[in-house]
Order: C-alpha cells, then structure tokens, then sequence
C-alpha cells in the first residue's frame, strides 16, 4: 500500500488530500499540521473551512483511508510520498520584504524531513513557490541524507476556492515537474499513477522542475491580469457610458479570449494572486529584469486603484462624506462560497470608510464575527441582511454571494436613511428594478445614474 502524507491540513492540503484518498482507496493519507486546533476541526463535524462538497468527501473517507494527525514526524517518516502543503506568504521583514515569498515553514518541514526520513522519499511541492526553489530543497534534504534518495517534485495546485472539491474533481490539467534523471522520470511517473486514478491521462502535464514551478506563478500572475484588465476598462466605461458587461461579453465572444474571468468587480482578492505577483515582480527583479517586472506590478497597482476607486465614488456620491452614517456592507470573503477573508477588497474599502468615520455594519454569510474583529479591529457584525441595512445610508456589496440577488430589497429601502444609495461592487442586483423602487444604484462599469454623474468628479 502507498502512503502518503501532507503536511499543512489548510485550504489546499485539506481538500487535495480528501479527493486523492476518496478517489485512490489503496492509498492511505494523512494529513499532518502543527496547529492542533485546525487538526481537531478537520476530525470534528465542523471542518476548519468551508467549501461545497468538502463534507461530504471527508466523511466518505475519514477514518479509512484519510486520516488527520499532529504526529507529523511518525507519519513523515512513514511515507513514500511526501505532500508539502505550508503556507508561503509574502515576506514582512528583511531581504525582499513586501514582495518576496517567505519560505520559512517550507524550510522547517524539509529540514524535519531530513531529520526524521530513514527511508527513500519522493517530495512534492504542493505549496506555491519561487521558480527555483526545488534547487533549495534539494540542498536541505540531501545534506545529512545518511544515504537515502530523494527526488523533489513540482506538483502545483490549480484549484480556486468555493469551486475546489470540483476543480479537484475534474482539473483541467495536473501538472508534475521533476529531474529528467532516470530518478526523476521514475518518481513523475509514481505521483502520475496517483493522479490516474481520475484523471485522464492527457491531462497530466509532465515538465521540467522550473517550468513547473514557474508555470503556477504565470497562471495566477495571467489570471490577476485579466481581471485587472476589466477592471482598467470599468474605469473608462463609467467615464464614457460604455456598459462593462456588454464590452466583457463582447470581447469574450472571441474564442482567442474566451469568456471566463471578465467580472468587473471591486477588486480581486484571495490569498493567491497578489502574493504570487509579488513574488514573480521580485523575481524578476533579482534576475535583472526590471522592464518585465514593472508590467507585472501595474495589475496590483490597478487591483489597488480599483478598491480606492470604489470608496471615492461612495464617499463622493454621498455629499463627500460619510462621516456618522451608517454604511452597510453585504459581504466579507474575498468572493462567494468561502468564509476566507485573505486579501478581501472588503478590509480595504471597509479601512477607507472608517478612515471617513462612517459607522460600517457588515453582513457575511460565512465570516466570523472573530474574523471581522481579527481583520479591522472592530465588531460591528450583523447576523442578517435586513438588520445590517436597518437605518442605514448606503449598502455596499462587496462579495457576489447569490443570496444578495434574491433580498426583499422594497424592505431594505422602507428601512433605509433617504436617499437610499446601493452601491454593487460585484453587479450582481439588478439596477433597474432598484432604481424602479427608489435606490440610488452605482454598478461598477455601468452607465452612471444622474445623481452620480452631477458629483463632482472623483480622484
Ligand atoms: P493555509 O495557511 O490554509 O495552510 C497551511 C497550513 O500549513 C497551516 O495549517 C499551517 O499550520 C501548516 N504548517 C505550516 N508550517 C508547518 C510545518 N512546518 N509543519 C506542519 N504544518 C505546517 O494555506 P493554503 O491556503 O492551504 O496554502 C498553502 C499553499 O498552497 C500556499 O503556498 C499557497 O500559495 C498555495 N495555494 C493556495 C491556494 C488557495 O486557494 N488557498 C490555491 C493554490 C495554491
Ligand atoms: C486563484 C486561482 O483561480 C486558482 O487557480 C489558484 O489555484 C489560486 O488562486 P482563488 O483566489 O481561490 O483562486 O479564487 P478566484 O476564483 O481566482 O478569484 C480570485 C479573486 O478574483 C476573487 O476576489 C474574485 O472575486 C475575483 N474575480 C474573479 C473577479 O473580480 N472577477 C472575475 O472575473 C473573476
């Protein structure tokens, strides 16, 4: 029997785990991680996370073939396979602060690795990392290797949160990228057995360790670009009276574009894209490649524009200020069908309108209240949409969760302060039949209402 283990039980190692071992049930899988009270959610009936689908596979396989431990060495060292799942976060401090990834936990588990390994293992990065770093790890694990043969590979994870146990499902590509040694190709073709369980075979890529590694920074760095991209154009609809999803589906009916990923919105979010361009700008730095770096700056630059935009256009709507009034924001999570809040435009545009004073009152099917305390010090928690709108001067839609599509919003407005503004960061209401109530309604990208265009231009 194969065993593998993962080490870090977070939003990838977790659900990546659950579909290998509900799909692979010859294989035994444990997930391992420091964090004992993440370890005794993933073991309880409330998971750590939330993601559709997720339940269900956990319990078609726990306690059989999957299993969730903190005795991370015991089961390290009994693997064949060794899943590195750690988180890899921007840099806070030192060298490359504020761009480059810190590797630390990443280090630790190799260096434990080595220190605990007393039989061959195949490594996999499963966790983002800077093109290279297979080169590093090498050098940790083969330096006290008391003889025993390790072959690194570049395995990366391409699902999307809110979608992951479907994406884990049906990918649309795995990829694996390892040493073109005899060594190498033996270990891609051990971790391609795994992956052919579900996944048909021209589905698996197989590259060289670099172009693996890189290809997970290009992906995330081109995804970002495109909703950077629509967003650039959002700007310029709203000054022109062009309507963004009229120029997205336009431009999306291309089939060299394509029509995915050209949301509008106030901005992406999400633990991924800005980290990992970040990471590649500071890359290409080191690699003296400036030109190249600058071009991948400006979509966290416009990604940035974009969410102070959106608090400009509210402030300045609203007579230029919104200092006492009560602003209500539906939506937390960086985007629907997760309670993450990584990076969510939310803490931004939230920051920008308490820095005007405005008394914000958040609504999130997901998110915590521990978590909204965690992100902006503060507590002002709804537990429903009406009580969140209740009194208040505005509403901001900041996540396109689909219940915000179906609210009584005659309610909302017969319980709002006049005029009633809705200002849709994700154009998920529908403008006409809220302006048909009484709303004043800001879409992002879409013509703007009377009102909005009369105020005085913003920044
Ligand atoms: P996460 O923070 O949710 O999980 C990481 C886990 O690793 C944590 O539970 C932490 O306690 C554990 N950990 C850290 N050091 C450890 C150690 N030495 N031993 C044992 N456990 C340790 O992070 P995540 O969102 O799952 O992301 C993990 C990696 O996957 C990152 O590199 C990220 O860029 C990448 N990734 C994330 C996504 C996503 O949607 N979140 C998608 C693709 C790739
Ligand atoms: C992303 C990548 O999609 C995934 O392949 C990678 O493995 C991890 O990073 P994730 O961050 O979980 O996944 O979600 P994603 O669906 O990519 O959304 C990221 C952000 O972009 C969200 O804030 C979302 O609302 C925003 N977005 C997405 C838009 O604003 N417009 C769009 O058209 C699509």
């Amino acid at each position: 029997m194969v065993k593998i283990c993962c080490i870090g039980a977070g939003y990838v190692g977790g659900p990546t785990m659950a579909v290998i071992a509900v799909k692979c049930p010859a294989i035994e899988v444990v997930v391992v991680d420091i964090s004992k009270p993440r370890i005794d959610a993933w073991n309880s009936d409330k998971l750590p996370i939330y993601e559709p689908g997720l339940d269900e596979v956990v319990k078609a396989c726990r306690g059989k073939n999957l299993f969730f431990s903190t005795d991370v060495e015991k089961h390290v060292a009994e693997a064949d396979i060794i899943f590195v799942s750690v988180n890899t976060p921007t840099k806070t401090r030192g060298l490359g602060a504020g761009k480059a990834a810190d590797l630390t936990y990443w280090e630790s588990a190799a260096r434990m690795i080595a220190d605990v390994s007393k039989s061959d293992k195949i490594v996999v990065e499963k966790s983002t990392v800077p093109v290279k770093t297979a080169e590093a790890i090498e050098k940790i694990l083969t330096h006290n290797s008391k003889g025993i043969n390790y072959q690194i590979l570049s395995n990366p994870e391409f699902l999307a949160e809110g979608t992951a146990i479907e994406d884990l499902f049906k990918p649309d590509r795995v990829l694996i990228g390892g040493r073109e040694t005899p060594e190498g190709r033996k270990a891609v073709q051990a971790l391609k057995e795994v992956y052919a369980h579900w996944v048909p075979e021209e589905n698996i890529i197989t590259t060289n360790l670099w172009s693996a590694e890189l290809s997970k920074l290009a992906a995330n760095a081109f995804l970002a670009q495109r909703i950077s991209s629509v967003n650039a154009m959002s700007a310029l609809c709203e000054a022109t009276g062009a309507n963004v999803s009229e120029v997205s589906y336009a431009i999306g009916k291309d089939s060299r574009i394509g029509p995915k990923f050209l949301n509008a919105s106030v901005g992406f979010g999400g633990s991924c894209f800005q980290k990992d361009i970040l990471n590649l700008v500071y890359i290409c730095e080191c690699n003296g490649l400036p030109e190249v770096a600058n071009y991948w700056k400006q979509v966290i630059k416009i990604n940035d524009y974009q969410k102070s935009r959106f608090v400009n256009r509210v402030v300045s709507s609203m007579f230029n200020t919104v200092s006492g009034k009560k602003v209500a924001i539906l939506g937390f999570a960086f985007k629907k069908d997760t309670g993450d809040t990584r990076e969510t435009p939310a803490i931004d545009v939230c920051k920008g309108l308490l820095g005007d004073k405005a008394h914000v009152s958040i609504y999130d099917p997901e998110v915590t209240e521990d978590q909204i305390q965690r992100d902006l010090a503060m507590n002002k928690f709804d537990w429903d949409a009406y009580e969140a709108t209740k009194g208040a001067h505005a509403v901001c839609i900041l996540t396109e969760w689909n219940q915000f599509k179906e609210l009584d919003y005659q309610k909302i407005f017969d319980n709002m302060q006049k005029p009633a503004f809705i200002f849709d960061g994700r154009n998920v209401v529908d403008a006409e039949k809220l302006r048909g109530i009484g709303f004043i309604v800001y879409s992002i990208g879409k013509p703007l209402d009377a009102w909005l265009k009369d105020m005085p231009a913003i920044a």
